[in-house]
């Protein structure tokens, strides 16, 4: 089997992770397991990428120095994906110093060779894009992407002669059919190619203008274009040029991106490497874009998903299991908890939760939780058989070619046959007439496709697989199972071990409810009658230790007010967490405080209440505060804290 190794492109440190990014990291620690457990050696890195304009610029925004600022953001990522499951070999960040070195190096051999030199150049800067655009691409004089104005800028700077292997990495792509997949890209790649000639790459910024970049190795007065450096990441990781893993991993190098940065991997990326006299990776694969009611995630649009809270509400393994199955690789899909809750009930708590609670509990029953040894075998037993060969296999191919919504969809033909096969098998006549060498190959059969299936969903629910495992008496272990040589074995399952009682490792999810708000009046009577519970024999009412850790109560900085557009009652304050971006809560308080006296103070904030509209205002927190007379007080700290501390 050969050696595997998987990236995800660097996240930008500028936004908190959301959906997007827990998707590709999703797939990638997906088909690192699935290679893993096919026997071959894996590598998996993610990272973040922390230079450019763009991290300077909402490291201002947010008031700290641009070290502070990537510091914690690249944390957020970093701590993310251990709650989705992810089993990453290395996270890499672009400020590191294994990563400056490398860069350097590679500047300077492409320096050396003559493949960059130094030029003047004028174009339309998007600084958003951090990119200088053509007059062609702009879109009535916008950037296409941003929609804004790009300034003009005329400098100094050094490219590099991406132009000299246009020719050769279109031929490299005709060769090696599969070098970008799906194949919709690779043709979107190849007519870039073969529209006209491509530019030179502009790779370098005047540390007049930017500082926050890697310094270039021949010039002191430039830093390097965040994308020439970031790409390099998947080289450091490796440890370039002299590293063992290098001489392992780099020939197998699979990257997964978004369709969004198509062109810097496909065309920048592959050139750079040809330039630097390193093979090209083996594979790009690109996936489309999660979309929300066919619009695309933004913040200012308040649609954004956020991956924890999904993995809290319906469990990690759900959640990865629902994006592989309802994402069709290469496509883009709409994300709704809808779709989410239909799914999860459909496929896990009907189908696969439904096959384990009905086998293992007609195992109990029957044969006292022992694995019972098959005795006669019918014709049903041997169809079930090759079906389950047959979406195993399809699982396998599938799963190996990115195709993951149609290998789920493959192995479920096997998880909705064995229930089918329960019922035509009818276990429970066969007991009434005793017929226990038919029913002891029935349940058997039952049992061992399951550990089949289990040992399959291992790579995308692979907590829930090993919980499964566990259920059918087994322990699970990388090195012991190997997905290739299920298709041949039969019988691992041992006769005479014991199963669990049940298995309720999916149970029917539903959507939660927005709370209805109630009528004031029904209000008031409902509080005055929980009073005088209160006060009569019903006591106070606790809330259990759990329930208050579920609060996740913050102190943060205001750093500016102003009225609510459409409420007199209102104000939209703006209060620094220390986060990428200051939250925006609108809060009741405009008849106790003018704006001006609340800048500056710290306040406490829910920082986990659910954002909601308020008034088509975007509330993203509640500040605590205590009546007192007819006046109101917000809850503070005695001393200053730093803006985002945890009150506990
Ligand atoms: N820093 C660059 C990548 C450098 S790699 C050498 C960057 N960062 S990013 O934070 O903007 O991440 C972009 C990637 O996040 C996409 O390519 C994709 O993997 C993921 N996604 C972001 N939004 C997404 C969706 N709405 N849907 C699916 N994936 C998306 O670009």
């Amino acid at each position: 089997m050969e050696n595997f190794y998987i990236t995800t492109p660097i996240y930008y440190v500028n936004a908190r992770p959301h959906l997007g990014h827990a998707y590709t990291t999703i797939v990638a620690d997906s088909i690192s397991r699935f290679h893993k457990l096919m026997g071959a050696e894996t590598y998996f890195l993610t990272g973040t990428d922390e230079h450019g304009d763009k991290i300077v610029q909402a490291a201002e925004a947010n008031n700290q120095s641009p070290q502070e600022y990537v510091d914690t953001i690249s944390g957020l990522f970093r701590n993310l994906w251990p709650d989705m499951g992810i089993s990453n070999n290395d996270f890499i960040r672009t400020t590191e110093p294994r990563h400056v070195k490398v860069v350097q190096e590679i500047l300077q051999k492409v320096y050396d060779k003559g493949d960059i030199y130094f030029g003047e150049y004028g174009g339309h800067y998007c600084f958003g894009c951090e990119r200088f655009y053509t007059e062609k691409e702009l879109v009535d004089g916008l950037c296409p992407d941003h929609l804004t104005k790009p300034e003009y800028i005329s400098e100094k700077n050094y490219f590099f002669k991406m132009s000299k292997y246009q020719g050769w990495l279109r031929e490299h792509i005709l060769k090696n059919p599969d070098f970008i997949r799906p194949e919709r890209y690779r043709n979107e790649v190849l007519s870039l190619l073969e529209s006209g000639a491509l530019e030179d790459l502009c790779i370098s910024r005047p540390k007049s203008r930017l500082t926050w970049g890697i310094e270039l190795p021949f010039d002191k007065d430039y830093v390097t274009y965040v994308w020439f450096d970031a790409l390099i990441n998947y080289l450091t990781a490796l440890e370039y040029p002299e590293g063992d893993k290098f001489g392992k991993f780099w020939p197998v190098a699979n990257h997964i991106v978004a369709k969004d940065i198509l062109k810097p991997h496909a065309i920048f990326w592959p050139t750079m490497l040809k330039a630097a006299e390193i093979e090209p990776y083996q594979h790009l694969n690109v996936h489309g874009y999660w979309l929300i009611k066919d619009t695309k995630m933004s913040k200012s649009l308040g649609n954004v998903v956020e991956p924890l809270k999904m993995k809290d509400t319906y469990g990690m393994n759900a959640f990865r299991y629902f994006l592989l199955r309802e994402m069709s690789f290469g496509q883009d899909s709409s994300f709704s908890e809808e779709a989410l809750v239909g799914r999860l009930n459909a496929d896990l708590a009907n189908d696969l939760g439904n096959l384990f609670n009905r086998t293992l509990a007609m195992t109990h029953k029957y044969f006292g939780g022992n694995v019972p040894a098959p005795e006669v075998e019918d014709v049903i037993d041997a169809e079930i058989k090759k079906l389950g060969q047959d979406a195993m296999q399809s699982f396998q191919d599938n799963f190996a070619q990115f195709k993951f919504s149609r290998a789920l969809e493959g192995l479920w033909e096997l998880v909705r046959g064995l229930n089918k096969y329960i019922d035509a098998s009818a276990p429970w006549t066969l007991f009434k007439e005793k017929n226990m060498d038919r029913l002891s190959t029935v349940i058997y059969v039952l049992l061992e496709n399951m550990r089949k299936i289990a040992l399959h969903v291992w790579p995308v629910m692979p907590d829930a697989s090993e919980q499964m495992l566990e259920q059918l008496g087994l322990s699970f272990d990388v090195n012991k199972y190997n997905l290739a040589k299920e298709l041949d074995v039969w019988g691992l399952l041992e006769s005479g071990s014991v199963v669990a009682k049940t298995s309720n490792l999916f149970p029917r999810v539903e959507l939660p409810e927005p709370k209805p708000e109630a009528p004031k009046a029904k209000k008031q009577e409902k509080a005055k009658k929980a009073k005088k519970n209160e006060s009569a024999e019903a006591g106070p009412t606790y809330a259990e230790f759990e329930d208050f850790t579920k609060l996740d109560l913050r102190v943060g900085t205001v750093l500016d007010v102003e009225p609510h557009p459409d409420a007199d009652r209102l104000l939209l304050v703006r209060v620094d967490l220390g986060e990428a971006e200051p939250r925006q809560v609108v809060a009741g308080i405009a008849e106790f405080f003018k704006p001006e006296e609340l800048k500056g103070k710290q306040v406490v904030l829910v920082a986990n209440l659910k954002p909601r509209k308020i008034r088509k205002q975007l509330s993203q927190g509640m500040i605590l505060a205590v009546k007192s007379g007819d006046g109101l007080q917000l809850l503070t700290t005695t001393q200053p804290v730093e803006p985002g501390s945890k009150a506990s």
